[in-house]
Protein backbone atom coordinates (compact mmCIF):
# COMPACT_ATOMS: atom_id res chain seq x y z
CA UNK A 1 0.00 0.00 0.00
CA UNK A 2 1.27 3.18 -0.92
CA UNK A 3 1.95 5.61 2.25
CA UNK A 4 2.09 9.68 2.86
CA UNK A 5 5.34 9.16 2.40
CA UNK A 6 4.87 8.61 -1.40
CA UNK A 7 2.83 11.65 -1.80
CA UNK A 8 6.25 13.78 -2.08
CA UNK A 9 6.48 17.47 -0.88
CA UNK A 10 3.54 18.56 -0.08
CA UNK A 11 4.57 22.28 0.92
CA UNK A 12 1.51 23.95 -0.51
CA UNK A 13 -0.21 21.40 -1.97
CA UNK A 14 -4.58 21.12 -1.18
CA UNK A 15 -5.05 17.56 0.47
CA UNK A 16 -8.07 15.92 0.42
CA UNK A 17 -8.54 13.25 3.39
CA UNK A 18 -11.05 10.94 3.75
CA UNK A 19 -12.42 10.13 6.97
CA UNK A 20 -14.99 7.96 8.74
CA UNK A 21 -16.12 10.69 11.47
CA UNK A 22 -19.53 8.79 11.58
CA UNK A 23 -19.65 8.66 15.19
CA UNK A 24 -22.87 8.65 17.75
CA UNK A 25 -24.66 11.48 18.07
CA UNK A 26 -27.34 12.16 20.57
CA UNK A 27 -28.81 15.12 19.33
CA UNK A 28 -26.14 17.13 18.10
CA UNK A 29 -23.78 15.84 21.22
CA UNK A 30 -21.10 13.39 20.67
CA UNK A 31 -21.24 9.98 23.13
CA UNK A 32 -18.02 8.73 21.40
CA UNK A 33 -15.63 10.83 19.46
CA UNK A 34 -13.06 7.88 19.25
CA UNK A 35 -13.42 8.04 15.29
CA UNK A 36 -12.85 12.17 15.60
CA UNK A 37 -9.56 11.36 17.79
CA UNK A 38 -8.32 8.24 15.50
CA UNK A 39 -8.48 10.90 12.43
CA UNK A 40 -6.20 13.41 13.79
CA UNK A 41 -2.75 11.97 13.45
CA UNK A 42 -2.77 11.93 10.10
CA UNK A 43 -4.44 15.61 9.48
CA UNK A 44 -1.44 16.79 11.95
CA UNK A 45 0.59 15.05 9.58
CA UNK A 46 -0.48 16.86 6.54
CA UNK A 47 -0.24 20.20 8.06
CA UNK A 48 2.82 19.78 9.71
CA UNK A 49 4.14 18.67 5.78
CA UNK A 50 2.94 22.06 5.03
CA UNK A 51 -0.61 21.07 3.18
CA UNK A 52 -3.80 22.56 3.21
CA UNK A 53 -6.37 19.98 3.94
CA UNK A 54 -10.14 19.17 2.93
CA UNK A 55 -11.79 16.36 5.08
CA UNK A 56 -14.57 15.06 3.38
CA UNK A 57 -16.57 12.05 5.42
CA UNK A 58 -19.63 10.65 6.22
CA UNK A 59 -22.34 10.68 9.48
CA UNK A 60 -25.28 8.45 9.11
CA UNK A 61 -27.43 6.91 6.29
CA UNK A 62 -28.72 10.42 5.45
CA UNK A 63 -29.77 8.66 2.19
CA UNK A 64 -28.11 10.85 -0.90
CA UNK A 65 -30.28 14.06 -0.04
CA UNK A 66 -29.16 16.71 2.98
CA UNK A 67 -30.95 16.14 6.03
CA UNK A 68 -29.93 18.68 8.96
CA UNK A 69 -29.67 15.76 11.99
CA UNK A 70 -26.81 13.96 9.78
CA UNK A 71 -24.67 17.57 9.55
CA UNK A 72 -20.98 17.39 10.03
CA UNK A 73 -21.04 20.51 12.47
CA UNK A 74 -20.81 18.02 15.78
CA UNK A 75 -17.51 16.35 14.36
CA UNK A 76 -15.82 19.61 12.82
CA UNK A 77 -16.22 21.23 16.35
CA UNK A 78 -14.81 18.12 17.86
CA UNK A 79 -11.96 18.09 14.94
CA UNK A 80 -11.49 21.88 15.74
CA UNK A 81 -11.04 21.42 19.51
CA UNK A 82 -8.47 18.14 19.25
CA UNK A 83 -6.30 20.16 16.64
CA UNK A 84 -6.49 23.41 18.46
CA UNK A 85 -7.34 25.23 15.21
CA UNK A 86 -10.33 26.04 13.33
CA UNK A 87 -12.37 23.98 10.71
CA UNK A 88 -14.15 25.78 8.41
CA UNK A 89 -17.25 23.28 7.41
CA UNK A 90 -18.52 23.73 4.02
CA UNK A 91 -22.62 23.64 3.88
CA UNK A 92 -22.59 21.98 0.78
CA UNK A 93 -20.29 18.87 -0.54
CA UNK A 94 -19.57 19.80 -4.10
CA UNK A 95 -21.27 23.28 -4.64
CA UNK A 96 -20.76 27.20 -4.18
CA UNK A 97 -20.23 26.85 -0.41
CA UNK A 98 -17.47 23.70 -0.78
CA UNK A 99 -15.83 25.73 -3.96
CA UNK A 100 -15.48 28.99 -2.41
CA UNK A 101 -14.01 27.40 0.83
CA UNK A 102 -12.03 25.24 -1.01
CA UNK A 103 -10.46 28.62 -3.26
CA UNK A 104 -9.70 30.30 0.16
CA UNK A 105 -7.85 27.50 1.94
CA UNK A 106 -4.56 27.75 2.79
CA UNK A 107 -1.16 25.80 3.56
CA UNK A 108 -1.49 25.06 7.85
CA UNK A 109 -5.63 25.24 7.08
CA UNK A 110 -8.39 22.92 7.57
CA UNK A 111 -11.56 22.67 6.11
CA UNK A 112 -14.61 20.13 5.97
CA UNK A 113 -17.11 19.45 2.99
CA UNK A 114 -20.65 18.63 4.39
CA UNK A 115 -21.94 14.88 4.86
CA UNK A 116 -20.88 13.16 1.72
CA UNK A 117 -23.76 10.70 1.75
CA UNK A 118 -26.08 14.30 1.06
CA UNK A 119 -24.86 13.34 -2.74
CA UNK A 120 -26.76 10.12 -3.96
CA UNK A 121 -23.79 9.70 -6.21
CA UNK A 122 -21.52 8.87 -3.46
CA UNK A 123 -23.03 5.28 -2.89
CA UNK A 124 -24.20 4.38 -6.42
CA UNK A 125 -24.28 0.81 -7.74
CA UNK A 126 -23.93 2.83 -11.34
CA UNK A 127 -19.92 3.59 -11.85
CA UNK A 128 -20.29 6.66 -13.89
CA UNK A 129 -22.58 8.46 -11.41
CA UNK A 130 -19.82 7.86 -8.65
CA UNK A 131 -16.93 8.69 -10.87
CA UNK A 132 -18.94 11.89 -11.67
CA UNK A 133 -18.61 12.82 -8.02
CA UNK A 134 -15.52 11.45 -7.62
CA UNK A 135 -14.22 13.86 -10.22
CA UNK A 136 -15.52 17.06 -8.65
CA UNK A 137 -13.69 15.76 -5.27
CA UNK A 138 -10.72 15.41 -7.12
CA UNK A 139 -10.85 19.02 -8.90
CA UNK A 140 -10.04 20.27 -5.22
CA UNK A 141 -7.03 18.84 -4.47
CA UNK A 142 -3.91 17.71 -5.29
CA UNK A 143 -3.73 14.58 -3.80
CA UNK A 144 -5.70 12.25 -1.64
CA UNK A 145 -5.09 10.67 1.84
CA UNK A 146 -7.67 7.60 2.43
CA UNK A 147 -7.64 7.59 6.09
CA UNK A 148 -11.60 6.19 6.98
CA UNK A 149 -10.92 2.54 7.98
CA UNK A 150 -14.46 2.34 8.78
CA UNK A 151 -15.47 2.76 5.27
CA UNK A 152 -12.61 1.06 3.32
CA UNK A 153 -15.24 -2.12 2.70
CA UNK A 154 -17.33 0.44 0.50
CA UNK A 155 -16.75 0.90 -2.62
CA UNK A 156 -17.79 4.51 -2.52
CA UNK A 157 -17.06 7.65 -4.51
CA UNK A 158 -15.20 9.42 -1.67
CA UNK A 159 -13.33 6.19 -0.80
CA UNK A 160 -12.80 4.66 -4.35
CA UNK A 161 -13.11 6.52 -7.23
CA UNK A 162 -10.85 9.37 -5.96
CA UNK A 163 -8.36 7.43 -4.89
CA UNK A 164 -8.27 6.52 -9.09
CA UNK A 165 -7.82 10.25 -9.76
CA UNK A 166 -5.25 11.50 -8.02
CA UNK A 167 -2.08 10.49 -6.64
CA UNK A 168 -3.18 8.66 -3.19
CA UNK A 169 -2.11 7.28 -0.29
CA UNK A 170 -3.17 5.18 2.75
CA UNK A 171 -3.47 7.69 5.98
CA UNK A 172 -1.50 6.82 9.47
CA UNK A 173 -4.72 5.04 10.64
CA UNK A 174 -5.51 2.99 7.71
CA UNK A 175 -2.22 1.83 8.16
CA UNK A 176 -2.37 1.14 11.61
CA UNK A 177 -4.92 -0.43 11.17
CA UNK A 178 -4.31 -3.12 8.36
CA UNK A 179 -0.76 -3.64 9.94
CA UNK A 180 -2.68 -4.52 13.14
CA UNK A 181 -5.72 -6.53 11.65
CA UNK A 182 -3.23 -8.75 9.38
CA UNK A 183 -0.70 -9.51 11.93
CA UNK A 184 -3.93 -11.00 13.23
CA UNK A 185 -5.44 -13.06 10.57
CA UNK A 186 -3.02 -13.73 8.20
CA UNK A 187 0.01 -15.64 10.03
CA UNK A 188 -1.03 -15.33 14.02
CA UNK A 189 0.85 -16.20 16.38
CA UNK A 190 -0.43 -19.21 18.27
CA UNK A 191 -2.73 -20.08 19.87
CA UNK A 192 -4.65 -17.83 17.98
CA UNK A 193 -8.32 -17.30 20.15
CA UNK A 194 -11.33 -15.94 18.66
CA UNK A 195 -13.45 -14.39 20.52
CA UNK A 196 -16.97 -13.82 18.74
CA UNK A 197 -20.14 -12.01 19.95
CA UNK A 198 -23.19 -9.81 18.89
CA UNK A 199 -26.37 -10.42 18.65
CA UNK A 200 -27.13 -12.28 15.26
CA UNK A 201 -24.79 -15.36 13.95
CA UNK A 202 -26.33 -14.44 10.50
CA UNK A 203 -23.95 -11.19 10.84
CA UNK A 204 -21.14 -13.91 11.15
CA UNK A 205 -21.19 -16.86 9.04
CA UNK A 206 -18.64 -15.79 6.68
CA UNK A 207 -16.55 -15.31 9.63
CA UNK A 208 -17.24 -18.20 11.48
CA UNK A 209 -16.48 -20.02 8.44
CA UNK A 210 -12.99 -18.38 7.33
CA UNK A 211 -11.48 -18.72 11.38
CA UNK A 212 -12.63 -22.66 11.68
CA UNK A 213 -9.52 -22.97 9.01
CA UNK A 214 -7.61 -20.50 10.68
CA UNK A 215 -7.94 -20.16 14.79
CA UNK A 216 -7.37 -22.58 17.77
CA UNK A 217 -10.02 -21.34 19.72
CA UNK A 218 -13.46 -19.47 18.95
CA UNK A 219 -14.97 -18.52 22.06
CA UNK A 220 -18.67 -17.98 21.56
CA UNK A 221 -20.96 -15.37 23.47
CA UNK A 222 -23.34 -12.84 23.15
CA UNK A 223 -26.96 -13.29 21.33
CA UNK A 224 -25.49 -15.42 18.80
CA UNK A 225 -24.71 -18.27 21.48
CA UNK A 226 -28.21 -19.42 21.95
CA UNK A 227 -28.06 -20.83 18.55
CA UNK A 228 -25.12 -22.58 19.15
CA UNK A 229 -26.53 -23.50 22.20
CA UNK A 230 -30.11 -24.65 20.67
CA UNK A 231 -27.50 -26.56 17.26
CA UNK A 232 -26.03 -29.05 20.64
CA UNK A 233 -30.27 -29.81 21.65
CA UNK A 234 -30.40 -26.91 24.51
CA UNK A 235 -33.90 -24.86 25.43
CA UNK A 236 -33.17 -21.08 25.00
CA UNK A 237 -36.52 -20.03 26.46
CA UNK A 238 -37.01 -16.43 24.96
CA UNK A 239 -33.11 -15.76 24.40
CA UNK A 240 -32.53 -14.78 20.86
CA UNK A 241 -32.44 -17.93 18.60
CA UNK A 242 -32.19 -17.67 14.88
CA UNK A 243 -33.92 -20.72 13.96
CA UNK A 244 -33.33 -21.34 10.33
CA UNK A 245 -29.49 -21.11 11.31
CA UNK A 246 -29.21 -24.04 13.67
CA UNK A 247 -28.19 -26.77 11.06
CA UNK A 248 -25.31 -24.46 9.98
CA UNK A 249 -23.82 -23.72 13.08
CA UNK A 250 -24.28 -27.73 13.33
CA UNK A 251 -22.47 -27.81 10.42
CA UNK A 252 -19.60 -25.88 12.01
CA UNK A 253 -19.71 -27.67 15.41
CA UNK A 254 -18.85 -30.79 13.22
CA UNK A 255 -16.26 -28.78 11.13
CA UNK A 256 -14.64 -27.33 14.60
CA UNK A 257 -14.40 -31.21 15.70
CA UNK A 258 -13.00 -31.96 12.35
CA UNK A 259 -10.20 -29.38 12.00
CA UNK A 260 -8.88 -29.71 15.27
CA UNK A 261 -10.97 -26.09 16.30
CA UNK A 262 -12.02 -25.61 20.26
CA UNK A 263 -15.47 -23.85 20.05
CA UNK A 264 -16.19 -23.17 23.50
CA UNK A 265 -19.56 -22.45 24.83
CA UNK A 266 -20.57 -20.55 28.09
CA UNK A 267 -21.58 -22.94 30.79
CA UNK A 268 -23.45 -20.75 32.42
CA UNK A 269 -25.54 -17.94 31.05
CA UNK A 270 -27.32 -14.93 32.95
CA UNK A 271 -31.04 -15.30 32.54
CA UNK A 272 -33.64 -12.47 32.97
CA UNK A 273 -37.35 -12.09 33.24
CA UNK A 274 -37.39 -9.62 30.70
CA UNK A 275 -35.51 -7.26 28.59
CA UNK A 276 -34.83 -4.28 30.89
CA UNK A 277 -32.12 -3.02 32.96
CA UNK A 278 -34.41 -3.88 35.91
CA UNK A 279 -35.68 -6.61 34.97
CA UNK A 280 -35.26 -9.38 37.25
CA UNK A 281 -32.15 -12.19 36.76
CA UNK A 282 -29.92 -15.30 38.27
CA UNK A 283 -27.53 -17.42 36.72
CA UNK A 284 -28.26 -20.93 35.35
CA UNK A 285 -26.51 -23.32 33.77
CA UNK A 286 -26.52 -22.87 30.16
CA UNK A 287 -28.38 -26.45 29.26
CA UNK A 288 -31.37 -25.56 31.61
CA UNK A 289 -32.48 -21.76 30.82
CA UNK A 290 -35.83 -22.06 31.84
CA UNK A 291 -38.94 -21.23 30.24
CA UNK A 292 -40.01 -17.72 29.41
CA UNK A 293 -36.32 -16.08 30.83
CA UNK A 294 -33.95 -15.14 28.19
CA UNK A 295 -30.54 -14.99 28.49
CA UNK A 296 -29.04 -11.85 28.09
CA UNK A 297 -25.27 -12.25 29.40
CA UNK A 298 -22.81 -14.88 29.96
CA UNK A 299 -22.62 -16.35 33.08
CA UNK A 300 -20.12 -16.10 35.44
CA UNK A 301 -18.69 -19.31 35.62
CA UNK A 302 -18.00 -18.60 31.69
CA UNK A 303 -16.94 -15.33 32.11
CA UNK A 304 -13.72 -17.55 34.39
CA UNK A 305 -13.40 -19.63 31.75
CA UNK A 306 -13.52 -17.61 28.66
CA UNK A 307 -10.64 -15.34 30.76
CA UNK A 308 -8.94 -18.39 30.96
CA UNK A 309 -8.53 -19.34 27.53
CA UNK A 310 -7.25 -15.77 26.64
CA UNK A 311 -5.09 -15.30 29.39
CA UNK A 312 -2.15 -18.20 27.48
CA UNK A 313 -3.55 -17.11 23.31
CA UNK A 314 -0.71 -14.81 22.05
CA UNK A 315 -3.02 -13.38 19.73
CA UNK A 316 -6.68 -12.69 20.64
CA UNK A 317 -8.98 -11.15 18.32
CA UNK A 318 -12.41 -10.00 19.65
CA UNK A 319 -15.53 -9.00 18.14
CA UNK A 320 -18.96 -8.29 19.60
CA UNK A 321 -19.95 -7.78 23.28
CA UNK A 322 -20.94 -10.84 25.30
CA UNK A 323 -24.16 -9.86 26.43
CA UNK A 324 -26.46 -6.36 27.01
CA UNK A 325 -23.64 -4.62 28.72
CA UNK A 326 -26.09 -0.91 28.29
CA UNK A 327 -27.44 -2.65 30.90
CA UNK A 328 -25.35 -2.94 34.25
CA UNK A 329 -26.80 -6.47 35.21
CA UNK A 330 -25.50 -7.62 31.78
CA UNK A 331 -22.46 -6.26 31.27
CA UNK A 332 -20.15 -8.78 33.65
CA UNK A 333 -19.17 -11.37 30.55
CA UNK A 334 -18.21 -8.04 28.71
CA UNK A 335 -16.07 -6.97 31.24
CA UNK A 336 -14.48 -9.94 31.78
CA UNK A 337 -13.43 -10.80 28.38
CA UNK A 338 -12.24 -6.88 27.76
CA UNK A 339 -10.06 -7.72 31.53
CA UNK A 340 -8.60 -10.79 30.10
CA UNK A 341 -7.58 -9.13 26.95
CA UNK A 342 -5.71 -6.61 29.45
CA UNK A 343 -4.18 -9.07 31.62
CA UNK A 344 -3.03 -11.41 28.59
CA UNK A 345 0.58 -11.02 27.20
CA UNK A 346 -0.99 -11.60 23.37
CA UNK A 347 -1.12 -9.10 20.62
CA UNK A 348 -5.02 -8.11 21.68
CA UNK A 349 -7.07 -6.81 18.79
CA UNK A 350 -11.04 -5.17 19.47
CA UNK A 351 -12.68 -5.03 16.58
CA UNK A 352 -14.82 -2.11 15.93
CA UNK A 353 -18.39 -1.28 16.31
CA UNK A 354 -19.63 -2.30 19.66
CA UNK A 355 -17.19 -3.67 21.17
CA UNK A 356 -15.06 -0.84 20.95
CA UNK A 357 -17.54 1.20 21.87
CA UNK A 358 -17.83 -1.06 25.12
CA UNK A 359 -14.44 -1.06 25.86
CA UNK A 360 -14.78 2.97 26.36
CA UNK A 361 -18.31 3.01 27.52
CA UNK A 362 -17.34 0.17 30.37
CA UNK A 363 -14.42 2.56 31.12
CA UNK A 364 -11.54 0.01 30.34
CA UNK A 365 -7.72 1.70 29.69
CA UNK A 366 -7.73 1.59 25.87
CA UNK A 367 -3.64 1.62 26.02
CA UNK A 368 -4.24 -2.01 27.51
CA UNK A 369 -5.10 -3.59 24.24
CA UNK A 370 -2.38 -3.83 21.20
CA UNK A 371 -4.95 -2.36 18.75
CA UNK A 372 -8.72 -1.12 19.09
CA UNK A 373 -10.25 -1.01 15.27
CA UNK A 374 -12.47 1.88 14.54
CA UNK A 375 -13.89 -0.57 12.04
CA UNK A 376 -16.87 -1.89 12.54
CA UNK A 377 -18.05 -3.68 9.15
CA UNK A 378 -14.00 -3.28 7.75
CA UNK A 379 -12.67 -5.61 10.71
CA UNK A 380 -15.19 -8.06 10.00
CA UNK A 381 -14.18 -7.96 6.06
CA UNK A 382 -10.96 -8.26 7.22
CA UNK A 383 -11.71 -11.17 9.74
CA UNK A 384 -13.47 -13.02 7.00
CA UNK A 385 -10.67 -13.01 4.50
CA UNK A 386 -11.95 -10.34 1.96
CA UNK A 387 -10.15 -8.29 -0.20
CA UNK A 388 -11.60 -4.53 0.61
CA UNK A 389 -11.98 -2.23 -2.57
CA UNK A 390 -10.75 0.81 -0.47
CA UNK A 391 -7.82 -1.20 0.46
CA UNK A 392 -6.99 -3.14 -2.73
CA UNK A 393 -7.12 0.60 -4.75
CA UNK A 394 -4.30 1.73 -2.68
CA UNK A 395 -1.92 -0.69 -3.86
CA UNK A 396 1.16 0.33 -5.60
C1 LIG B 1 -19.46 2.37 10.16
O1 LIG B 1 -20.07 3.05 10.99
O2 LIG B 1 -19.32 1.14 10.26
C2 LIG B 1 -18.80 3.07 9.02
O3 LIG B 1 -18.77 4.43 9.21
C3 LIG B 1 -19.49 2.69 7.73
O4 LIG B 1 -20.80 3.12 7.72
P1 LIG B 1 -21.85 2.36 6.80
O5 LIG B 1 -22.04 0.98 7.40
O6 LIG B 1 -23.10 3.19 6.84
O7 LIG B 1 -21.27 2.26 5.41
MG1 LIG C 1 -2.39 -7.06 27.08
Amino acid sequence: MKTIDALGDLTGKKVLVRSDLNVPLDGTTITDDGRVRASVPTIQRLLDAGAAVIVTAHLGRPGGEPKPEYSLAPAAARLAELLGRPVTLAEDLVGESAQETVAALEPGQVAMLENVRYDARETSKADEEREALAAQLASFADAFVSDGFGVVHRKQASVYDVAKLLPAAAGLLVQKEVESLSRATTDPERPYAVVLGGSKVSDKLLVIENLLGKADRLLIGGGMVFTFLAAKGHDVGSSLLEADQIDKVKGYLQTAEDNGVEIVLPEDIEVASAFAADAEHRTVAASEIPDGWMGLDIGPEAGKAFAAKIADAKTIVWNGPMGVFEFDAFAAGTKAVAQAMIDADGFSVVGGGDSAAAVRRLGFDEAGFSHISTGGGASLELLEGKVLPGLSVLED
